[in-house]
């Protein structure tokens, strides 16, 4: 058995979480929006097509902020083609992923299933094949009330009330040679600068994201230039990070969150410099609006120009939902700077939702990665708290001095409960784990419920058939005694302590 333990104080804090940290991505991919958050025909559909068993499960996932449309879609993305008249609105070759675009859904759709999500929408433009000017009639189109040409066209097309979107992307992993319109730092500085400005001058109350690197190997000289370029117009830079198993390495696979918490602490970095360099006052935030597990669909085969083929569609394993709580962990760990993060993607593409579509409707379920991301968005809203911890570690091939134990512990100060979060990543031991809360002024302790989440098997997975193989219980063993929690952590296993102290 292995030993761990935490140690909380309320006075030592990382941050405040925003919430948007609970962010999610749909792109126009695949199933995701088509046979995914619109199917008209769909049994469970609105009177816009939207499937209700889809937004239900969106709902219990808790998103306060979705990304959209893409992705390297947005990178040739003429966001016209997708307003007005549905029959009017043009099919198109899309580029990025060999697929036929009908536009049935666009802004003007997305915006309402967004509402209905209880999300808003963190819309970004096409800096790709477009530039500042079709950014700014966007910023126009969907904020300003009326009077001008783009305002007019959306009450025209029936949208009296602006959309009010508030969090804007300045294009799409611009760094990457499979982006269309692919730049330098350079070139894509001096873009971004110029659209932010406009944007800006539109509607000065919308936060602006910069794209950062789309990995965390390619990160470095790219942030300093773009940032160097547009420091002073932008509010957040943004990271992408996916992770996978390619090589069936688990102890390896389950360090991926020491790849995401190295990559965030050289951004800040980079940033910081840049701060220093222009003597500024402001702070960048970072926006990690690409994250997840993606490698099971590599190369998997779907019909060119088709619309709405199977693609991306990753089926996740349990040991998957145990790296996608781990870097859940490492976001919390650094809510000082990351202010917004968004799962990729939230239905069918690389998703913790997927649906069936068959001629009498079709099933929708939660895939392993669905738990850990709802547990951290239901519960992890709060105060993250500094902790001390001792646990042994191992060497994996990708990682030194990997810790056993990962581990975060969210304080909610008006309800007097601490939510602790945690992973055992042994492949073979149990974890006897103690939480010191001695800290917090000798309060009685109790015991709310621990969580758990495990199975024998590693590569369990979710399926329409059996959608429950890999489901959360409340049948932790957590105590309370002494101003101490203890508990077993399990052998690969993913936890959630909730604490009372009255
Ligand atoms: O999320 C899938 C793709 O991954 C996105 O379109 C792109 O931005 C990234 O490379």
């Amino acid at each position: 058995m292995l030993t761990s333990s935490l140690i909380l104080h309320p006075a030592y804090t990382v941050g405040e979480v925003d919430p948007r940290i609970f962010g999610s991505f749909i792109e126009h991919l695949g199933r995701a929006v088509y046979h995914g958050v619109y199917e008209p025909g769909h049994p469970t559909a609105d009177e816009e097509g939207f499937r209700k068993d889809v937004l239900d499960l969106v709902k219990k996932l808790g998103v306060p902020i979705v990304r959209y449309p893409g992705g390297n879609f947005v990178s040739g993305y003429r966001w016209e083609d997708g307003t007005g008249p549905k029959d009017k609105r043009p099919r198109r070759p899309e580029l990025a992923w060999g697929v036929t675009e009908t536009n049935e859904v666009g802004i003007d759709e997305f915006q309402s299933w967004a509402k209905k999500a209880g999300s808003s929408v963190m819309m970004a433009v096409n800096l790709g094949t477009r530039g500042p000017e079709e950014a700014r009639n966007l910023v126009e189109y969907c904020n300003f009330k009326s009077g001008t040409y783009y305002a007019d066209l959306r009450r025209a097309n029936g949208f009296e009330e602006p959309f009010g979107i508030k969090t804007w992307c300045l294009g799409n992993e611009m760094d990457g040679s499979w982006q269309m319109g692919a730049k330098t730092a350079t070139e894509y500085g001096r873009i971004a600068c110029e659209a932010a400005k406009l944007m800006k001058w539109t509607d000065p109350d919308i936060e602006l994201v910069v794209c950062g690197s789309s990995g965390s190997g390619m990160c470095g000289d790219w942030e300093a230039e773009v940032l160097k370029h547009t420091y002073d117009h932008v509010d957040y830079i943004s990271l992408h990070s996916y992770y996978g198993n390619p090589a069936n390495d688990t102890a390896s696979f389950l360090a991926s969150s020491m790849d995401m918490d190295r990559f965030i602490r050289t951004v800040c970095a980079i940033a910081d410099y840049v701060k220093h360099v222009k003597r500024s006052k402001k702070t960048m935030y970072l926006s990690f609006d690409e994250w997840n597990v993606w490698f099971h669909s590599h190369g998997a085969p779907f019909e060119k120009w088709s619309v709405a083929p199977h693609q991306l569609e990753d089926v996740y394993t349990f040991e998957d939902a145990l790296v996608v709580g781990t870097l859940l962990m490492t976001l919390l760990k650094h809510c000082d700077r990351v202010k917004m993060a968004c799962l990729a993607q939230l239905v069918n593409v690389i998703a913790p939702i997927m649906t069936e579509n068959t001629e009498d409707g079709g099933r929708a379920w939660a895939q392993t990665i669905f738990y850990p991301f709802m547990h951290c968005s239901a519960y992890g809203r709060g105060t993250v708290l500094d902790a001390r911890i001792d646990c042994p570690t191992y060497d994996a091939k990708n990682a030194k001095g990997v810790p056993y134990l990962e581990s975060c512990a969210v304080y909610h100060e008006d309800t007097q409960e601490i939510d602790l979060f945690a992973v055992n990543r042994s492949l073979e031991e149990d974890m006897a784990f103690t939480c010191d809360l001695t800290a917090f002024g000798g309060k009685e302790l109790s015991v709310i419920e621990h969580l758990t989440m495990t199975s024998d098997d590693l590569k369990a997975v979710n399926t329409a058939d059996n959608p429950t193989a890999v489901v959360p219980e409340a049948n932790g063993d957590a105590k309370a005694e002494n101003g101490k929690i203890t508990a077993t952590l399990g052998k690969h296993s993913w936890n959630v302590i909730r604490v009372k102290m009255n």
